[in-house]
């Protein structure tokens, strides 16, 4: 395992160990990073690893902010909002890749200017990328003020209305994602089928 492996697998232990939700998350955002990074000429392993350590900031944030089930208040969201620059912090440190910091200090950062931490909308591939995919993930896992969970059809709706509204996403990499959902629930309904019809 090289370094960088290493280094990425104890610090995904600390977050198995402060915050399951945000490594289930991490999961997802990895699977779909790698899943994507192909058609726009990234290394989906890369993608991966930066997937699984983009929020890794939030150990570094209060239970009382990181766990609350109430809405936060605007100065603990800033709090809150600041494990961008300490997941940056500590992946810097850790000497992981430009691609994989890039992917986590940008994460939250939007097309229209309208991100955070810094609001910019010169914003690099894998800051886009990560975006699309963040959003898509915390959509797709049960939210604590949502009485609901979407599913990936609703998913989708709800992210394609964002864009309408807000232009916020790179349009291809969006599209790249629809068709992945897509093809995901093709393939699921087919399986489905012919489970069925197996036990027939
Ligand atoms: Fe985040």
């Amino acid at each position: 395992m090289t370094n960088e492996w290493e280094s990425a697998r104890l610090l995904l232990r600390c977050l198995e160990a402060r915050d399951q939700h945000t490594l289930k998350h991490s999961l997802i955002v990895a699977q779909k990073a790698y899943e994507l990074a192909g058609s726009l000429d990234l290394v989906p392993e890369d993608m991966f690893l930066a997937g699984l350590l983009h929020d890794i900031g939030k150990i570094a944030m209060g239970d009382d902010i990181l766990k609350s089930s109430r809405r936060l208040s605007s100065g603990e969201k800033y709090i809150l909002n600041e494990h961008v620059i300490e997941g940056f912090n500590i992946l810097k440190e850790s000497a992981f890749s430009y691609s994989t910091l890039d992917f986590c200090l940008y994460h939250h950062e939007r097309l229209n200017g309208k991100g955070y931490p810094y609001g910019v909308q010169d914003i690099p591939l894998e800051g886009r990328l990560a975006a699309v995919v963040d959003v898509y993930s915390a959509l797709s896992l049960p939210r604590k003020y949502h009485p609901k969970n979407y599913k990936q059809e609703e998913v989708i709706e709800v992210m394609l209305n964002e864009q309408r509204e807000t232009q916020g996403y790179d349009a291809y990499i969006l599209s790249m994602l629809i068709n992945n959902v897509e093809r995901h629930l093709h393939y699921g309904h087919i399986h489905n089928s012919m489970t069925k019809t197996s036990n027939v």
